[in-house]
């Protein structure tokens, strides 16, 4: 396996690894592979969004530990236990409404000490703000027809000058009647409307169908 610029963070042509905070501990069934004494767990791109992003060509500076990040739709956990191997001194709040997901969170939280579940709404920010703090990376995951308002919103309320966002736009979940290019601009537009600078926007397919990251700063 070849050493990237981020420590935590392994590359096999294709494939990507990130250093296993929980050695002998597999989140969601991956692969665990020991290399020189350490252990690392394959970061699938068939399940996770963000290694889709990188996969596709996104600049991998977005990896850059921040000292705080809100990741709003954790699910069960699979890609916030790669950002909490990633980023073992960074605090992860996550929020997820589905207490089932919750629940898988909690028993992840439980044995990563940087994983700070919270179960809410992503769509009433009010209720977590105060728990949250202003962090400098946001990420969105959350397959509802209002996404960019709900990032909007997040990152009015949440993301410190300068921050970074990252949201995981499901096309097909804002509408289906629309062309999905129609969908993205409209989104996009939406980002830039409330100041937010976009640096990149990455189709996540053959990975993540109907998919679409859009990489900002604020
Ligand atoms: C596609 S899954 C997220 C997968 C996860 N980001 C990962 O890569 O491991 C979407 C999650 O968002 C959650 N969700 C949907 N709407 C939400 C909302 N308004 N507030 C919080 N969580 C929400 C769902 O319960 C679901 O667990």
């Amino acid at each position: 396996m070849e050493t990237t610029r981020w420590p935590e963070l392994r590359r096999e042509g294709r494939e990507l690894y990130t250093r296993n905070a929980e050695p002998g501990t597999k989140v969601y069934g991956e692969t665990l592979r020991t290399v020189d004494g350490v252990e690392y767990r394959h970061w699938d791109p068939w399940r996770s969004k963000l290694a889709a992003f990188l996969l596709n060509g996104a600049p991998d500076d977005l990896l850059a530990s921040p000292r705080s990040a809100l990741y709003l739709g954790g699910a069960h956990g699979t890609t916030v236990s790669h950002l909490s191997d990633l980023w073992p001194s960074a605090e992860l709040f996550v929020v997820e409404k589905s207490p089932s997901s919750f629940a898988a969170l909690l028993a992840l939280a439980r044995r990563r000490a940087n994983v700070l579940p919270i179960l809410a709404d992503a769509q009433l920010p009010e209720r977590y703000r105060a728990d949250v703090g202003e962090v400098d990376l946001l990420y969105q995951d959350v397959a509802q027809r209002d996404q960019a308002r709900i990032f909007r919103e997040n990152a009015e309320a949440c993301l410190a000058g300068n921050g970074r966002g990252l949201l995981m736009l499901k096309v097909r979940s804002v509408t289906q009647r629309r062309p999905a290019s129609v969908v993205v601009r409209e989104s996009r537009a939406a980002l830039v409307r409330a100041g937010l600078r976009l640096e990149a926007e990455v189709p996540l397919a053959p990975f993540a169908r109907e998919h679409v990251a859009l990489a900002v700063r604020s």
